[in-house]
């Protein structure tokens, strides 16, 4: 990694793996709460929303950076994300009292691995889950291993990936770890485009085209009295499909177990996903 940050600034620094961080936390922050966001880099104004709200809650901010291989069920995907530490670094820099730490694979999975594989249930069998099989093992895999080897106070994450989060309460419950889990609101650019590391690979025309997922979601939120949700459904999918878009899934769940509903409630969530040309996008909203 280029060192393009003074490593010795005291608010601002970088650790390469988790015994120099604990070290630095149990000698020179003792006592302090931590707040912890694990990103996988690519940073934009979501990740940097999330910073910011560990920062005003916490009196130090670790972000990891860690494209983690285990999440990835499709070795292309992997490949092609993107990488920007030496912006990634620069953004974090605005902040005090932020730590990051890009840990290597074999830091984050060591030979004794202190995880122990959780029962994921139907998360792991709808939605995402159908979609892309073994990913949330690696999600509830990575996320386990930070908070054991980091044990923030709180971790935050942003409810864009709304799955991922109900995935990360499960595991956290399943595996007794004692940290308080903050969703955070999805941020959006003007249009409403949920922002996302892929978005980069979007051109100009494929931008505009994206606008259909919040048309439609806003379109479910704004109709669901209107029709039963067999045709609210029907209707949102007949409109999503007139665009170059390509749906894999329009489906309203409940907000916990994620299974399909037959009425709209309290807890109900539309989620989405969709292929802008190679590029896969999730999204959803709360009715
Ligand atoms: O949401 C993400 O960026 C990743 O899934 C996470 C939580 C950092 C785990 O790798």
């Amino acid at each position: 990694m280029s060192p393009i940050i003074p490593r010795k600034m005291d608010t601002f620094r970088t650790f390469y793996d988790f015994s120099e961080l604990k070290a630095y936390l149990k000698n020179e922050r003792a006592g302090q709460s931590i707040g912890l966001v694990p990103t996988m880099g690519a940073l934009h104004e979501g990740h940097l929303s999330l910073v910011k709200k560990a920062h005003v809650e916490n009196d130090v901010v670790v972000v990891t950076i860690f494209v983690n291989p285990k999440q990835f069920n499709n070795q292309t995907d992997l490949k092609k994300y993107p990488r920007t530490i030496e912006k990634d670094l620069e953004l974090l820099s605005e902040f005090k009292n932020v730590l990051i730490c890009t840990p290597n694979e074999r830091a984050v999975y060591p030979k004794n691995d202190p995880y122990k594989p959780v029962d994921l249930g139907r998360l792991n069998e709808v939605l995402e889950g159908k979609y892309r099989p073994g990913h949330f093992d690696g999600v509830a895999h990575v996320v386990h291993n930070f908070f054991h080897f980091i044990q923030p106070n709180r971790a935050y994450f942003g409810l864009k990936d709304y799955q991922q989060f109900a995935v990360i309460k499960k595991m956290t419950r399943q595996s007794n770890l004692k940290v308080e889990l903050v969703g955070c609101e999805t941020i959006r650019n003007k249009s409403g485009l949920a922002l996302s590391s892929r978005n980069q690979h979007l051109n100009n025309k494929e931008l505009e085209d994206t606008l259909v997922i919040i048309n439609t979601l806003n379109f479910i939120k704004e109709n669901q009295r209107k029709y039963n949700i067999v045709e609210l459904k029907e209707n949102a999918i007949a409109h999503f499909k007139k665009s170059p878009l390509i749906l894999e899934y329009l489906e309203i769940v409940d907000s916990e177990s994620f299974e399909k509903l037959e009425r709209i409630g309290p807890n109900s969530v539309c989620c989405i996903a969709a292929y802008c040309g190679e590029v896969r996008l999730i999204d959803n909203i709360a009715l």
